[in-house]
């Protein structure tokens, strides 16, 4: 256990110590003398010599952070010091790869490797080898297993609890995210679209588009409605109403994902008032977070609360238990609460009970919910309730046996309003939670 007065290699030499014995305990548990991961490779766009976006695999970024590397391997093999072949080939169109430095050149073996495809095999004396990427198994080395189920749900498992190093990364990430979101509400504020708030935000946060976690959501007016809305329109609208901005940045791997939403002086009274009710039943939920509370009861409980802000305001006349009951209110937030966040954005491992990998699967109502688990120290969730017109989804309702139970006049006023949600990063602690996504100073690292 490192303290919060550790410095950053500290806690990675740590957090690193954490994954060499972790990983060795689980080779040895399922008869493995070494595992060899390879970081990926970007794709080329057919018929052309552009390459696709990429991002390593989340198994390697565990031990590197480094999230760009294409063509690397890193070799765990238990007894001797964990080896990374880093791809630095001769090449004098793209600056050439430098070696890592610090406490990852300290404790891991580093070899560059001038060619792309599999390392030199000297170094691999495992009897039992598993490979784990994204590989083609007609290309393993004779008797070398790809992608063992047993050990990726293991491995997953691992990357459910975060040490320090990685919760350090995910505050440092949060910080940055905090200061984009600052920056998009104040373009906004200036009457500036969604692709002057895009460029607001990357500045703010000072990252290109190609580093973001994920695709920022940036959405004015009925565009807030579609929940993973891709366009960053380059016009504002006549009359901007209300801003969805759903955005990340990424530390060391590590991922922040925050969403914000904001009304307009434009805005209808209903709509801000609704943004202070969804605000308020998050934090209801992020201050129950800890361990032992199941996380699908806490879904459910959103939808509660939801349920109950739709009745206060008045846009729907049946008793909150009714909508729920009846699905209207999962026509009105049709997403999970949240999700595990570390390295990927919806994090791995959420929706297995154990390191065996013990499915977990979601109820039938919320097939979308990717967080089925009982929280846990270490965890490192999303809570991020939403309310949003999505005329696709209320159709049923308008038009079926609860038409009498919606004010549809309300809704319709809404609909240009799109949807709001409200998202937070939370560690859940031995005693209770930390969020993440609060204003501190940046600190070093
Ligand atoms: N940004 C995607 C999500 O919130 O899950
Ligand atoms: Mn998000
Ligand atoms: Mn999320």
């Amino acid at each position: 256990m490192t303290s919060q007065t550790d410095s950053a290699e500290t806690r990675q030499r740590a957090h690193l110590e954490r994954l060499e014995a972790a990983y060795a305990s689980i080779l040895a548990t399922q008869g493995f003398d070494a595992v060899l991961i390879y970081s990926g490779h970007a794709g080329v766009h057919f018929a052309d010599d552009q390459e696709t976006s990429f991002k390593g695999y989340g198994h390697f970024v565990h031990w590197t952070g480094a999230s760009h590397h294409q063509h690397d391997w890193l070799l765990i093999q238990p007894g001797s010091k964990p080896r990374w072949y880093y791809y630095a080939p001769a090449d004098f169109w793209h600056l050439a790869t430098l070696a890592p430095t610090g406490v990852l050149a300290e404790m891991l073996t580093l070899e560059p490797l001038r060619d792309t495809g599999w390392p030199p095999p000297r170094q691999i004396s495992a009897r039992r080898l598993a490979v784990i990427g994204n590989l083609d198994a007609s290309s393993m080395p004779l008797g070398a297993e790809l992608n063992p189920p047993a050990l990726l749900a293991a491995l997953d498992e691992l990357r459910m609890r975060k040490d320090d190093y990685e919760r350090h990364c995910l505050f440092v990430a949060n910080q940055w995210a905090l200061a984009g979101h600052e920056a998009a509400r104040a373009a906004f504020a200036d009457g500036a679209g969604e692709l002057d708030i895009q460029l607001a935000y990357l500045a703010a946060t000072r990252q290109r588009e190609s580093q973001v976690p994920y695709q920022n959501i940036i959405g004015i007016n009925h565009h807030a409605g579609t929940l993973h809305y891709q366009h960053y329109d380059v016009e504002a609208p006549d009359v901007p109403r209300s801003l969805l901005v759903d955005a990340g940045h990424a530390h060391a791997g590590y991922a922040a994902d925050i969403t914000r939403t904001w009304a307009s002086a434009h805005a209808d009274p209903l709509f801000e008032r609704l943004v202070q009710g969804v605000k308020d039943y998050q934090r209801r939920l992020i201050a129950r977070l800890a361990p032992g509370l199941d996380f699908v009861d806490l879904h459910r409980d959103m939808h509660r609360h939801l349920a109950e802000l739709l009745v206060e305001t008045r846009l729907i006349s049946i008793s909150a238990e009714a909508a729920v009951e009846c699905g209207l209110t999962r026509a009105f937030c049709p997403h999970g609460l949240g999700h595990s966040l570390g390295i990927q954005v919806h994090d791995v491992g959420g929706r297995q009970r154990d390191n065996r990998g013990t499915p977990l699967p979601p109820p039938a109502a919320d097939p979308a919910l990717r967080l089925t688990r009982v929280l846990d120290a270490g965890m490192v969730v999303t809570i991020e309730p939403g309310l949003y017109v999505i005329p696709m989804l209320l159709a049923p309702f308008r038009h079926g046996a609860q038409r009498d139970a919606v004010d549809w006049s309300v809704v319709d006023r809404l609909q240009d309003h799109g949807g709001i949600r409200i998202e937070d990063n939370v560690i859940v602690t031995t005693d209770g939670h930390d969020n993440l996504t609060q204003d501190k100073l940046i600190a070093e690292g």
